[in-house]
């Protein structure tokens, strides 16, 4: 038999997988780590995640871009029960798209940068308006999407697409700022960072490579104590042989957050309470809150705070204060609290009676939830008087 030719391989290869496609930045590649140690590591210690498939399973592009964007600044322990519930509900992309908006912003209540819920509602939308239902497979594509980005384009190309792509999270570039002891602060010196990855995404399985630096940065070369003994790139990585890895990754300072003030107004009838929606556009869009006063860095006296109460009624002030954080302020309400009369009328038009029974399915952000949870956890909700007194629902 004839001796195979050594490039016969390669061709067969280069034909059946997605090319990588050298870009002008493309970094020669010198001395680093080898990608396929990390590989052999992942292949034994990846973590068991819902939203992997099996080895000898094809990846579900649906399944694979919902994490993605779920994972965006949030954990994988938070991620989970949310992934699950959202799977069960909406188990495909015409599902998804076809959902009301409010069920998906209820489904998302409490994972926060609500943003993000009404893209992933107007993405899939997309897919199925736009792509018959089935998501684009490069990364150019995936990015003319709503709410796809840089990070979720590449993470889905190479997850579940098998595509050649940089995927760079923070677990990633802490990896590469010890691997190549980058002392450039970021988010100033991403370039640098995408150049570092780039230089060692291997041709080959870039979707499981991409989860195995992200397996190692949750693991093993986590930001406090990190195991470098058990970690595969320990000989090649730079911040080790010093022996300083916890001084990277280096970020700039954040400037400080500044706190602002507000008064919350709970207002109850029998097993309900009044609540309004929140302009469609901006923080917390669409999502359900207590009136408040407006919110200033000044503290809000009784007197001042009086001229905003939405309805005339007993006004009681709770003892402390509700604090919540968002990514550029911090906010703190004082909370009052008053029992409607049972005719009472609320002016405005944004707001409805909401049922206590119903919290679980409405589009509830933490924000709100903790100032009603300190009412409810001194105030236990009355039953009804009457079934015909019963307070409309927030409309769904
Ligand atoms: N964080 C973001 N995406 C992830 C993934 N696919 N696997 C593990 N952690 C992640």
């Amino acid at each position: 038999m004839m001796a195979q030719a050594p490039w016969a391989v390669d061709v067969l290869v280069e034909a059946t997988m997605p090319a990588r496609v050298p870009t002008a930045k493309t970094v020669p590649l010198a001395t680093g780590p080898d990608p396929a140690r990390l590989l052999t590591w992942y292949d034994r210690h990846q973590r068991v995640l819902p939203w992997r498939a099996r080895p000898g399973e094809q990846p579900d592009p649906y399944r694979v871009w919902l994490a993605e964007i779920m994972l965006q600044q949030t954990t994988v322990v938070t991620v989970g029960p949310y992934y699950a519930r959202f799977l069960a509900r909406w188990p495909t992309v015409e599902a998804l798209a076809a959902a009301p908006l409010d069920d998906v912003l209820g489904g998302w209540a409490g994972l926060g940068y609500y943003a993000r819920a009404r893209n992933l509602h107007r993405c899939a939308q997309a897919v199925v308006t736009k792509h018959g239902g089935r998501f684009p497979d490069t990364e150019e594509g995936l990015l003319a999407l709503p709410g796809i980005g840089r990070y979720t384009a590449a993470a889905v190309a190479a997850i579940a697409f098998g595509r050649w792509a940089v995927v760079v999270d923070g677990n990633v570039e802490r990896v590469m700022a010890r691997l190549f002891s980058i002392a450039s602060p970021l988010p100033r010196a991403k370039p640098e960072f995408y150049a570092a990855a780039e230089r060692l995404t291997p041709d080959q399985r870039a979707g499981d490579y991409a989860q195995a630096v992200m397996d190692l940065g949750a693991t093993i070369c986590t930001p406090r104590s990190p195991k470098c003994l058990l970690c595969p790139w320990n000989d090649a990585c730079a911040a080790h042989d010093a022996g300083d890895t916890e001084r990277y990754p280096v970020k700039t300072p954040k400037a400080e957050r500044p706190t602002r003030r507000g008064v919350a107004f709970v207002l109850m009838k029998d097993d309900a309470v009044w609540l309004r929606r929140r302009p469609e556009d901006g923080l917390l869009g669409g999502m359900l809150e207590a009136p408040s006063t407006p919110w200033r860095d000044k503290a809000w006296t009784p007197a001042s705070a009086r001229a905003h109460v939405p309805a005339n009624a007993q006004w009681k002030a709770l003892p402390g204060i509700v604090e919540h954080g968002f990514t550029h302020f911090a906010i703190e309400f004082t909370v009052w609290v008053a029992q409607a009369k049972s005719r009472q009328k609320v002016a405005d038009k944004n707001g409805a009676w909401c049922r206590i029974a119903d919290f679980g399915r409405l589009a509830l952000p933490t924000m709100t939830r903790k100032v009603l949870d300190a009412v409810l956890a001194v105030q236990p909700a009355k039953q009804p008087a009457r079934e015909r007194a019963r307070p409309r629902i927030m409309a769904k």
